[in-house]
């Protein structure tokens, strides 16, 4: 149990109007938790404190080898004012299945669960509750030894910043375009794809550029040795429904395991819906879209919630899933996940974690 201090702001920001749409990522509420770690002493300093800069030595060793990692997770708020997590241990577990690949020391989960229901009842007032708004939570990790050396840092920061936030796609539900990348790859067995670590996102912005050159949003990655199996998307899990199936790509150690991908199984099981965890070349989907057998696509990710694909290309062709409309199970699916996180239906599934 982390002994937090807290160090209220005398000086509280201008909250945005909440009822004019949000950003996404872009403005930050008014405190962010932050504590130390030093190597034989642990994690230490645990403190609550007005959001702001933070001075670091520009040989801190997270600017020059990129040892670090982040988390993504939300805070809801209901009509009563109860506030909620969505699955917040899945986060922390996940937390240490990156720090192990990044030689980063581990960070108990009771403790990451602790800190971040501290900070975020601090700021409840910043979770927005119009409908596709949340609370979007960054906790992350910085080596910050002073040393050009390449070597696991000794010293390092754990934080988590908010930002009230609305929908990670700028039009909300509407289906995305999806652009399957085949000249660059994200990750390969024994790489760290699995871990949500800033290089990977780094390596994924050319491609992510010449996908939204063309006016696609995000990109859908192959496997890095064959170039063939479907793998996942820039900042969401992938999910096809073919002949009434529900597909995704399995946990392969280049995926990162999505704890939105997680519920979406976990609720197919539960309901008696057929799934499957497999690989899924790009040929096979592009003959189940040939043949009629392509139902729907979507994406899952925390930030983008439950986002249908409208339409995807593939080297110099483009191919419109059903009528390019939002399909109908990823509505129910959209409807069923955020009803949970917002409190609206019953918590079948114990996921909620009220603060
Ligand atoms: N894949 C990538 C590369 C992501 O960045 C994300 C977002 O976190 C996901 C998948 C979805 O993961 P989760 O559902 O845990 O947010
Ligand atoms: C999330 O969904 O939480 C993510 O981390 C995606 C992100 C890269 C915006």
């Amino acid at each position: 149990m982390l002994n937090i201090r807290v160090e209220k702001t005398t000086n509280p920001k201008i909250k945005p109007d909440f009822t004019k749409p949000l950003p996404f990522g872009k403005i930050f509420t008014d405190h962010m938790f932050i504590m130390n770690y030093t190597e034989g002493k642990g994690w230490y300093d645990a403190r609550i404190v007005p959001y702001g800069k933070i001075e670091l030595d520009p040989s801190a060793m997270v600017f020059h080898y990129g040892q670090e990692m982040f988390e993504g997770l939300k805070a809801y708020r209901n009509e009563d004012g109860e506030c909620f997590l969505f699955r917040p241990d899945m986060n922390a577990k996940r937390t240490n299945a990156t720090n192990e690949r990044l030689c980063i020391p581990e960070l108990p989960v009771e403790d990451f669960v602790q800190a971040v229901k501290a900070v975020v009842d601090i700021d409840r007032d910043w979770i927005p509750t119009q409908e596709g708004t949340s609370l979007y939570i960054r906790p992350f990790i910085i080596a910050t030894d002073e040393f050009l050396g390449v070597a696991p840092s000794k010293n390092y920061l754990f934080m988590v910043i908010l930002s009230p936030s609305g929908a990670y796609y700028a039009n909300g539900l509407q289906p995305v375009g999806i652009w399957i990348e085949d000249e660059y790859v994200r990750a390969v067995k024994g790489g760290m794809g699995f871990a949500k670590t800033g290089g990977n996102y780094a390596c994924s912005l050319a491609a992510q550029e010449k996908a939204h050159a063309d006016g696609y949003s995000q990109v859908l990655w192959l496997d890095g040795v064959e170039r063939k199996y479907i793998e996942e998307v820039g900042a969401m899990n992938i999910f096809f429904k073919i002949d009434g199936k529900i597909v995704t790509p399995m946990l392969n150690g280049s995926i990162l395991p999505g704890i939105t991908r997680d519920s979406v199984l976990h609720y197919c099981r539960e309901k008696g819906i057929p799934c499957e965890e497999r690989r899924i070349s790009v040929d096979e989907l592009i003959e189940a879209q040939n043949s009629g057998k392509l139902e729907e696509v979507f994406g899952s990710g925390t930030a983008a919630v439950i986002s249908p694909v409208g339409k995807l290309r593939y080297k110099d062709d483009v191919y419109t899933i059903g009528d390019g409309s939002i399909g109908e199970f990823s509505q129910k699916l959209y409807d069923f996940i955020t009803g949970v996180q917002t409190g609206k239906i019953e918590d079948e599934f114990n996921w909620r974690v009220k603060i």
